[in-house]
């Protein structure tokens, strides 16, 4: 693998150590060529994912990025192979969005020998070293997942019957959120999580979950709540409730992480009940840390922190309105 990578180096015709690069690029010197970003997607697996790539290309569009898009259909391998095709290529900085936390490592020590920084969005790595990436640009998913329980609590006075659908298994966004969730609820007796199961955050297969749900708890009628780790899921639950002959959003409370335009739309028709927001704009941070970064900056934090707040039915009308394509 090194043996392609250097030739790889060779044929493109870069320096693959830091000093290389930058006489290459000349990104000290302002204006004179575009950045050259590489960005591993983890796929489209949700509304979410895609209004976050669409806001990663604008956003390099507007400051004219050459933006290298890899879309890696939730596989780390097909991240892992991007990766080395960014460092191949040369390219000036690395954008990762990891879908799993682990497995890393290796490829990240390869950018860094390459002197390419590397810039985590949204999900993160597990690492011990700390200089492998330049900075995490993500919101606190276990937060997300405390906002979510709290509505909760609110909504049925702490005695509940939740199901759970869970996001990628060995995704942060899975791990935290069910993780901040389970704090808050521990601190009623009488709500508990009964059934929890990976949807993959994906619509289709929250509905197939769901449905299976329903089967195992007497049609539905034992469950109070759908605590969804994502939107996607959470209208996939919808489909699966109003098969099943309940009313969603009455019967059984929703609530779930995302706030996209088609859960508004979903709450504005009472279908489900409430959202926490995950902004999909961190293509904007991610590039002010490598321009500050190649323009010499170095006190960079290691985490940028992006906040976002939990909306319910009687907002979703009026936001719908606002967001809606
Ligand atoms: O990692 C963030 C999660 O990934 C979003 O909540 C979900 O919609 C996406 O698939």
């Amino acid at each position: 693998m090194r043996i392609i990578y250097l030739l790889a180096c060779l044929l493109a015709f870069v320096g693959c150590g830091e000093s290389g690069k930058q006489a290459d690029h000349d990104h000290g010197n302002q204006g004179k060529k575009a950045l050259v970003i590489g960005f591993s997607q983890v796929g489209s697996e949700s509304s979410w994912r895609t209004s976050f790539s669409e806001s990663v290309k604008a956003e390099a569009a507007r400051r004219g990025i050459d933006l290298k898009f890899s879309d890696a259909q939730q596989k780390q391998e097909n991240q892992i192979k991007a990766i080395r095709s960014f460092i191949a290529q040369g390219v000036d900085a690395i954008v990762v969005a990891p879908v799993v936390e682990t497995g890393w490592k290796p490829v990240l020590v390869e950018a860094k020998r390459a002197g390419i920084p590397v810039v985590i969005v949204d999900r993160n790595m597990a690492l011990d070293d700390d200089s492998l990436f330049l900075t995490r640009i993500a919101s606190d998913f276990v937060e997300e997942g405390r906002k979510a329980a709290r509505w909760l609590m609110e909504a049925t006075g702490g005695t509940c019957n939740i199901v759970e659908l869970q996001g990628t298994v060995g995704a942060t966004a899975a791990i935290d959120r069910m993780a901040g969730f389970k704090e808050v609820i521990s601190a009623y007796p009488d709500a508990k999580i009964i059934r929890s199961q990976t949807g993959e955050f994906t619509r289709s297969k929250g509905k197939e979950v769901m449905e299976a749900f329903l089967k195992a708890e007497q049609g539905g009628k034992n469950i109070c709540a759908v605590w969804a780790h994502n939107d996607e899921m959470a209208l996939g639950a919808v489909l699966a409730i109003k098969e099943a002959g309940l009313n969603p959003g009455k019967d059984i409370l929703i609530v779930s992480v995302d706030a996209v335009p088609d859960i508004f739309k979903a709450m504005a028709d009472g279908d489900t009940n409430a959202t926490v927001e995950l902004s999909p704009h961190m293509g904007g941070p991610a590039f002010d840390a490598i321009e500050a970064y190649l323009s010499g900056k170095r006190d960079i934090p290691k985490l940028i922190t992006v906040d976002g707040g939990v909306y319910t039915q009687e907002t979703a009308a009026e936001e719908y309105a606002k967001r809606k394509k």
